[in-house]
């Protein structure tokens, strides 16, 4: 089967869903969900907020200051300049939308927004829907999405490659024309095609063992648009969030920053706090300090936690900001405003991915990429907190006014695109290779290339990821595919990223910190890399 669109968006978290709204509505647009669309993405899932510069007491100057002290010298000015001075227009946006932003009645007795705080911000400059700001977004922009004439949702389609020109052997410039489609529930695979296809298919923290993100953040947009030529930037900063629920039953649960924006500590198992020991902003230092921080300390005392308390607060204060939290926490046994609760570092966020510039432009024509699975030069060696939202909407809209320009000078044509060929391969017989390899990639990444990471560590990593790509290609080549065996294929591959990203740094900046560079160079510069042309092509 074939289909056309003007635009395929891959992807309906805050960056897919927002560029379906900003488009131009005579444009037909497809957009790809690889499960259900409203709470499979890591938008659903985001907790503290959005940052932008509301109080009239906080500027922009600051903002960006604050994002470029957290991106460790590397965030990229133009970028940051863009995202921070968007934001107030784009809050504005999701507010006609109808997204139910907390607010609370000032001196003036006013109902302005509340803003949190939260680590690295000099300002308290957070907004955000209760502690479940991205339930709110996700649920905003679906409701809006679906009211949408011009947009055609398919769910449970997981895109499984780009249609390239190249890879059709055509001359000139490589051009995205479409993707390919498994769709789930037949088995079926059919081609897309589409005068521009955007990116968005979030991040790729299930390469980590232990992560704060949803089952489908296997790097999918990262390993296709790498497959179909372009540079991949800064891969080696994967960002741990501090604080995760540590309990048995409590699979990547997040305990938002905004506890302790609210004034949460960071405590030892002997009740101590530690945090000022290692910053003099203390429990609110940047991410990357503080998940060191406590994996430094967790590894001298052997301890399996560290404990974050904000029991100080009233009952009455944790349950009306965070609601989500004190339930869940409850639900496991914990009461937040009586005891301390155990907390443990995870993967939550992938600041490199595909470079792209200001209109979220890739290496390829027509092919846009957003979100987290894109490098915009935002986040830097250490994204600031409640940034990625923000650059989510920023450069959703980019994109979305550079395609209508690109199309209105050269309106898309549907095209015939080669069908799928599976008629060299057959049913798998051996499906624990799939499941084998899944946990494979994620332990030895998370025992190899964690939050501290020496030469060794990598060579070791470098050659066992070699094995399983080998490996999991070979199955590849000889078994129908399936939407697991398409995430495990994009997870080894964007492990390799990491893996080789990490090793080509000789210094210690912002996330990627190795004991055998463990200071910073004097000049702060990106890592890209290039995919080698494919044998065939
Ligand atoms: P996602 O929201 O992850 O959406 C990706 C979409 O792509 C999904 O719909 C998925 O189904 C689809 N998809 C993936 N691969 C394919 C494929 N091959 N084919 C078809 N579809 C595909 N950031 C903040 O700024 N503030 C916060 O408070 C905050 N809290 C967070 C809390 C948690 C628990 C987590 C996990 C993250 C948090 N973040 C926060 C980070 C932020 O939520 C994400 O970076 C952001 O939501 C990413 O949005 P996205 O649209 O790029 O991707
Ligand atoms: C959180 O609420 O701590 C997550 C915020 C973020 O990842 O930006």
């Amino acid at each position: 089967m074939q289909k056309h669109y003007d635009v395929i968006i891959i992807g309906s978290g805050a960056a897919g869903l927002t560029l379906a709204l900003h488009l131009p509505k005579h444009l037909q647009i497809g957009l790809l969900s690889k499960s259900s669309l409203l709470s499979h993405s890591s938008t659903y899932w985001a907790q503290g907020g959005i940052s932008a510069v509301l109080d009239e007491d906080d500027h922009f100057d600051d903002h960006v200051r604050d994002t470029l002290q957290a991106g460790a010298e590397l965030c990229h000015e133009d970028a940051t300049r863009y995202t921070v001075e968007s934001a107030p227009e784009l809050i504005h946006w999701l507010t006609e939308l109808g997204m139910p932003f907390t607010r609370e009645r000032g001196e003036d007795g006013e109902r302005g927004f509340h803003l949190t705080r939260e680590g690295g911000h000099s300002h308290r400059r957070v907004i955000h829907a209760e502690d479940a700001t991205g339930k709110a977004l996700q649920t905003t922009l679906v409701n809006r999405v679906l009211q949408a004439d011009n947009v055609e949702v398919i769910e449970d389609a997981i895109a499984v490659d780009l249609i390239t020109s190249q890879k059709l052997g055509e001359s000139g410039d490589n051009r995205c024309l479409g993707a390919y489609v498994l769709e789930r529930r037949s088995g079926q695979v059919y081609s897309l095609s589409a005068g521009a296809t955007a990116l968005a298919t979030g991040g790729a923290n299930k390469v980590y063992l232990y992560t704060s993100n949803p089952d489908g953040s296997s790097g999918d947009g990262i390993a296709m648009a790498w497959r179909a030529g372009c540079r991949v930037a800064n891969m080696e900063f994967m960002q741990f969030h501090p604080t995760c629920l540590y309990h048995p039953d409590a699979k990547s649960f997040l305990i938002s920053e905004a506890v302790r924006g609210e004034g949460g500590k960071l405590l030892l198992p002997n009740g101590e706090a530690f945090m000022q020991r290692f910053d003099e902003r203390a429990d609110l230092a940047p991410r990357d300090v503080v998940a060191r921080a406590i994996d430094h300390e967790m590894k001298r005392l052997g301890s399996d936690c560290v404990y974050l308390d904000i029991s100080h607060r009233s009952k009455g204060f944790i349950q009306s900001h965070f609601p989500n939290i004190y339930r869940r926490c409850l639900e496991l046994g914990y009461e937040m405003d009586k005891e301390p609760i155990p907390v443990v570092p995870a993967a939550h966020y992938t600041c490199g991915g595909v470079l792209t510039n200001l209109q979220a432009r890739t290496d390829i024509d027509g092919l846009y990429a957003l979100g987290e699975t894109a490098c915009t030069g935002l986040h830097g060696a250490n994204r600031l907190a409640s940034n990625s939202l923000l650059e989510c909407l920023a450069f959703a809209r980019a994109a979305a006014d550079d395609i209508a320009i690109q199309l209105s000078e050269q309106p898309p044509q549907p095209r015939n695109l080669p069908a799928w060929d599976d008629s060299r391969v057959t049913d798998s017989d051996e499906e624990v290779v799939v499941t084998h390899n899944w946990h494979e990639v994620r332990r030895l990444m998370w025992n190899y290339v964690g939050i501290v990471r020496t030469d060794k560590r990598l060579a070791r990593a470098s050659s066992r990821i070699e094995l399983l790509l080998n490996e999991i290609d070979e199955y590849y080549g000889h078994f129908k595919i399936s939407s697991d065996l398409i995430e495990l294929r994009n997870l080894a591959l964007v492990a390799k990223l990491i893996i080789d990203s990490a090793i080509k740094r000789k210094e210690s900046r912002g996330l990627h910190f190795t004991l055998d560079y463990p200071e910073a160079l004097a000049e702060a510069s990106d890592t890209l890399i290039t995919p080698q042309p494919r044998r065939e092509d």
